[in-house]
C-alpha cells in the first residue's frame, strides 16, 4: 500500500485532529469524519513538558488502528524526547510521524528522520510559530512533510496566527513537488483558502470539524479541502 502523503494525486488533504473528538466514543466519531470526507486522522501527542498539556499515548493509537484498520494515522509528537516514542507509535499503527525542530536541532532531526523512515512510516518536521524558517531550511530534503504551526502548540481552539504565513512561503518555495506542507492550528472555513493559497496541502482542524454537529461536518470538510 502506498503512503497517502507520498502517493499521487496531490490534492489538498483534510486532517481532522482527534484532540477535539469525543474520547468516550472515539472510534465512532473518527469513522464519522472519515465517512464525511476527511482524508486522514491527525493524532496530537503531548507530554506536559514540551507543551503544557497531556493528551494520549500509543495505547490509544493502537485502539484506533484496531477500530479503523484502513485509516491513515498522522501522529504529531509534541514531546521533549521524540526518539523515545517513535517505535511505540509505529507499532501502534502510525503511518506517519512528525516531531518538532525545537527539541532536536538540525543534526539530530536529520538522524531521527532516517530512523523513522526505516520503520516504514513517513516522516515530518514541525516548526512552532516563534521559530524562524532558518531553523529548518538545512534539513528540508530529509522530510516527506513540513508542518508549520499556526498556533502555539498545546491546545485546540486557539486563534489562527496569520503572521506565520511569510514563513510558509519561505519554506514552500524550497520544497520538492513531492513534499507535503501541513498547517495546524486555528484553521476553519474562513482561513482555509489563504492556507491553501500559500501552498499548504494538508490542513489540520480540530475545532472546525469536531466542534460542529455531525450533520454539518461533510460541508466543513469539503470547504477546508476547497472541494465545494
Ligand atoms: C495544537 C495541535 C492541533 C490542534 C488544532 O497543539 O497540534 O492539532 O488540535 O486545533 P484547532 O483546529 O482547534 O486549532
Ligand atoms: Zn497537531
Amino acid at each position: 500500500m502506498g503512503n497517502l502523503f507520498t502517493s499521487p494525486p496531490r490534492l489538498p488533504l483534510v486532517a481532522p485532529s482527534i484532540l477535539s473528538a469525543d474520547f468516550a466514543d472515539l472510534a465512532a466519531d473518527c469513522r464519522g469524519v472519515l465517512d464525511a470526507g476527511a482524508d486522514l486522522l491527525h493524532v496530537d501527542i503531548m507530554d506536559g513538558h514540551f507543551v503544557p498539556n497531556l493528551t494520549m499515548g500509543p495505547a490509544l493509537c493502537a485502539s484506533l488502528r484496531r477500530a479503523l484498520p484502513d485509516a491513515f494515522l498522522d501522529v504529531h509528537l509534541m514531546v521533549e524526547h521524540p526518539a523515545k516514542f517513535v517505535d511505540a507509535f509505529v507499532r501502534a499503527g502510525a503511518n506517519h510521524v512528525t516531531f518538532h525542530i525545537e527539541v532536536t536541532g538540525e543534526a539530530a532531526a536529520a538522524d531521527l528522520a532516517r530512523t523513522i523512515r526505516r520503520t516504514g512510516a513517513t516522516v515530518g518536521l514541525a516548526i512552532s510559530p516563534d521559530t524562524p524558517a532558518s531553523a529548518v531550511l538545512g534539513v528540508l530534503p530529509e522530510f516527506d512533510l513540513i508542518l508549520v504551526m499556526s498556533v502555539r502548540p498545546g491546545f485546540s481552539g486557539q486563534r489562527f496566527m496569520p503572521e506565520v504565513l511569510p514563513k510558509v512561503r519561505e519554506i514552500s518555495e524550497r520544497l520538492r513537488p513531492s513534499q507535503r506542507l501541513e498547517m495546524d492550528g486555528g484553521i476553519g472555513v474562513e482561513t482555509a483558502s489563504i492556507v491553501r493559497e500559500h501552498g499548504c496541502d494538508v490542513l489540520v482542524a480540530a475545532t472546525a470539524v469536531f466542534g460542529v454537529d455531525v450533520a454539518g461536518r461533510p460541508a466543513v470538510i469539503g470547504a477546508l479541502a476547497g472541494r465545494l
